[in-house]
């Protein structure tokens, strides 16, 4: 019945450029309150250097936890072989993997080109193969910087297309396009979903996106058009890349829920109690400012959810 796949990532690209920390306990309750409002699909945190992001050095916890909610896929970041491991260990249903087109930001963000990231999940894959056969996670390859780059600029579409063929081609699940700060615009999203599907077909899955200009709905909207079905968003717009300048927030899980359900299509999601999940976010970090126009203005009077 849900046509819409949401599957939230304030968690983990929330909580990694968040100015504070969210204690562990607070991060599960406040996962627990997302699953309830009906929320399917949650990146829960990822296994980076602790010292690198502090912020997500419970992330073993917190999938164990995860894991307890019945009914939930529970994703985790990788950013490297030895992240996967970690994730493998922790029972994670789904791990997905940064992969930058623009040079520039996959050698801040992960210190690998990426080429050498696209031979990371490769490395990634065959480790599942070996060690556990078709039990292993489901793997995602997500595009970083897809739409443009605060370091390189622009990032040039062939260079997105070359890289998703690649990234299909080592055996990962799904493909996702990310536009990790915010540069992209409908014309530009129709585009390349449409050039990237047209070479990999329906391993193109997700889109990623960032409200960091205001379109992030705008987007959404014209990445459903093309027939994405399967989207990113944050709780609150928390959210931004901490190894690229400028990024924040992204796409408003509230927002993108009222904006599918008040078009008659459903998400799954009950927007009351998506509210009842914002007050533990905020309960969980105070100072953090949170950020939706929905939650604000409260949904319209007479506002049916899509059947
Ligand atoms: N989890 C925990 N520890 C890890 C790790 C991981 N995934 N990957 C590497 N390490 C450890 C190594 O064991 C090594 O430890 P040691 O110093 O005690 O020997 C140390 O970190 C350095 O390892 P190295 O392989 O040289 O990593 P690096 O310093 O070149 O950093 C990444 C590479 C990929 C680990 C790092 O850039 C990273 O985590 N990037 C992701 C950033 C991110 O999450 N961005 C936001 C999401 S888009
Ligand atoms: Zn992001």
């Amino acid at each position: 019945m849900r046509q819409i796949h949401i599957c939230e990532v304030g968690p983990r690209d929330g909580l990694q450029n968040a100015h504070h920390l969210m204690p562990t306990e607070a991060k599960k309750a406040w996962i627990a309150s997302m699953a309830a409002a009906g929320i399917e699909e949650i990146e829960v945190g990822s296994f980076v250097p602790p010292k690198l992001i502090p912020a997500m050095a419970d992330t073993a916890e917190i999938v164990a936890f995860a894991l307890t909610i019945p009914n939930i896929k529970v994703v985790a970041l990788a950013p490297n072989v030895k992240g996967f491991e970690r994730a493998v260990a922790s029972g994670a249903h789904k791990v997905t993997f940064p992969v930058s087109a623009s040079r520039a930001h996959s050698l801040a963000n992960v210190r690998m080109t990426p080429e050498q990231m696209v031979e990371e999940v490769r490395r990634c894959v065959e480790l599942r193969s070996q060690s556990r056969g078709k039990n292993g996670p489901e793997i995602e390859a997500g595009v970083s910087t897809a739409f443009g780059c605060t370091m390189q600029g622009e990032v040039p579409e062939d260079d997105v297309v070359r890289l998703a063929v690649m990234l299909a081609g080592t055996g990962a699940d799904c493909v996702a396009l990310a536009d990790t700060v915010g540069y992209a615009n409908p014309a530009q999203i129709r585009r390349l979903f449409r050039k990237v599907r047209n070479e990999i077909g329906d391993k193109l899955e997700a889109a990623h996106l960032h409200n960091t200009r205001g379109l992030g709905l705008a987007n959404a909207l014209a990445a459903y058009e093309e027939g994405v079905r399967h989207f990113d968003s944050s709780m609150g717009g928390l959210g931004g890349c901490p190894f690229a300048p400028g990024a924040s927030g992204n796409v408003v899980t509230e927002d993108l829920v009222f904006m599918f359900e008040s078009m008659g299509v459903p998400t799954g999601v009950n927007f009351d109690k998506l509210l009842e999940a914002r007050k533990l976010l905020v309960a969980g970090v105070p100072e953090e400012p949170v950020y939706g126009h929905t939650p604000l203005a409260g949904l319209p009077k007479g506002f049916r959810a899509a059947a």
